[in-house]
């Protein structure tokens, strides 16, 4: 008996594990290499804006595996296949709204050939980017805007007349029942009367100052207008059926009754989510540059839409609404651009005095 013998065979057996571990961590660790190559190389593109990448291309996981902020249920846990059927729909018509409801829908032409998704990042879900997230928990609710109380179908109608410029879709449409279909199953993991953390908008502090439509020109053309064009009018895809870079200003752009057209809900847009590839977690503008950009933008043409019904107590109205009357003696220019801080302690003020006539009166 060679006492060799089983001593080579181990080490040939432990060797050829060896090999086989070596083997299989260059085969992960290449693949690894690809995958985040492939991701750099997509935002590379994405800033230079050179090729049309859309925003879901250059997704960041840097934000969505944030375990303090909201995130979407699974959709492949839907066990009823027509649920599951119409939530999925729901969630194409906000990420591609216009290949079905653009001016070359497949289903109706109603609306301007903006997606839900360009304003509602990764088709609503995204931390901080204007996500759904409250959505089902908080409607029905009372709001000022209307002086009513508002369901899903007029909040989802208000945004396709406004944000989308277009025509409200019949409550009792495929379209409408699949759109509230897919809000709700995004907020069924949200308590009923709670806000999801991470929601909407992320707050920000208002400037000193006014916001400068002057200065924002500048970092317009700097950060802005390699995707969205010169004149703001954005970029279509070869067969224009959807937007690969939406408008930010002209006939095809939200309208001046729409949320983004007050400047503070546009920085807070801003400022988390643009240049493609900002995020909360890696903003990209200073505030300044969010406002004044926010005021640039927001001084260019778009569609007027009359809203004569809108905030019936004009008490309630936002402080930056931009347009009059107003319950104070602030000018539309102050109230559209800032500076807001004034107005925000002269509110206070007058707060203070209603509620003290209210005790008054109750007496
Ligand atoms: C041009 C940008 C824009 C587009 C496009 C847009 N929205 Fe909105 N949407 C907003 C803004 C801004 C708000 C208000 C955010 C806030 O008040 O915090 C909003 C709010 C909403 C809300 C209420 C969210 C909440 O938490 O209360 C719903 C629902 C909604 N949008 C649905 C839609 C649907 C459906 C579409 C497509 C048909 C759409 N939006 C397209 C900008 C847009
Ligand atoms: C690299 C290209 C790129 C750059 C640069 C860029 N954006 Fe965007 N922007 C996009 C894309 C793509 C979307 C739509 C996202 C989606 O649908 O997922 C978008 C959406 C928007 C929206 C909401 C939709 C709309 O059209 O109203 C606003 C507002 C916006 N961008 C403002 C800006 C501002 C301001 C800047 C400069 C500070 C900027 N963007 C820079 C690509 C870009």
């Amino acid at each position: 008996m060679d006492p060799k013998r089983p001593f080579d065979e181990q080490m040939l057996r432990s060797l050829q594990g060896s090999l086989h571990l070596l083997l299989v961590t260059f085969i992960v660790g290449f693949a690894a290499l690809i995958l985040s190559w492939n991701k750099n190389y997509l935002s590379g593109i994405a800033d230079e804006g050179e090729e049309p990448v859309l925003g879901a291309a250059v997704m960041t996981t840097e934000v969505t595996d944030d375990p303090t902020l909201w995130r979407p249920p699974d959709i492949s846990t839907i066990t009823d296949p027509q649920h599951k059927e119409l939530v999925l729909y729901g969630r194409e018509l906000i990420a591609h709204t216009a290949k079905y409801l653009g001016p070359k829908g497949s289903v109706m032409q109603i609306s301007n050939g903006m997606n839900c998704q360009n304003c509602h990042l990764d088709a609503g879900t995204r931390p901080w980017g204007n996500n759904y997230g409250s959505v089902a928990s908080t409607y029905p609710k009372w709001r000022a805007r209307s002086g009513t109380i508002e369901n899903i179908y007029k909040r989802v109608n208000d945004c396709l007349q406004r944000s989308l410029n277009g025509r409200p879709l019949d409550t009792l449409s495929r379209e409408m029942q699949a759109i509230k279909a897919y809000l709700e199953f995004l907020g069924s993991n949200v308590e009923k009367g709670k806000r999801a953390e991470g929601s909407g908008l992320k707050d920000m502090p208002f400037l000193d100052r006014a916001a400068d439509p002057e200065r924002g020109k500048l970092v317009y053309e700097q950060k802005c207008q390699s995707c969205h064009q010169p004149d703001g009018s954005g970029l279509l895809n070869a067969d224009g059926t959807e937007y690969i870079y939406p408008p930010l200003w002209g006939p095809n752009s939200y309208n001046d009754a729409a949320g983004l057209y007050r400047i503070t809900h546009f920085a807070k847009f801003v400022k988390n989510n643009m240049p493609l590839g900002a995020t909360y977690k890696n903003p990209l503008l200073t505030d300044e540059e969010a406002y004044d950009v926010a005021a640039y933008v927001n001084s260019q043409p778009r569609p007027h839409l009359p809203v004569p019904h809108d905030w019936p107590d004009i008490s309630k109205k936002p402080i930056d609404h931009p347009f009059g009357p107003y319950a104070d003696t602030f000018s539309e220019r102050q109230h559209k651009y800032g500076p807001w801080k004034p107005i925000e302690e002269e509110r206070k003020k007058l707060e203070a005095m209603a509620s003290a006539a209210d005790a008054r009166s109750v007496k």
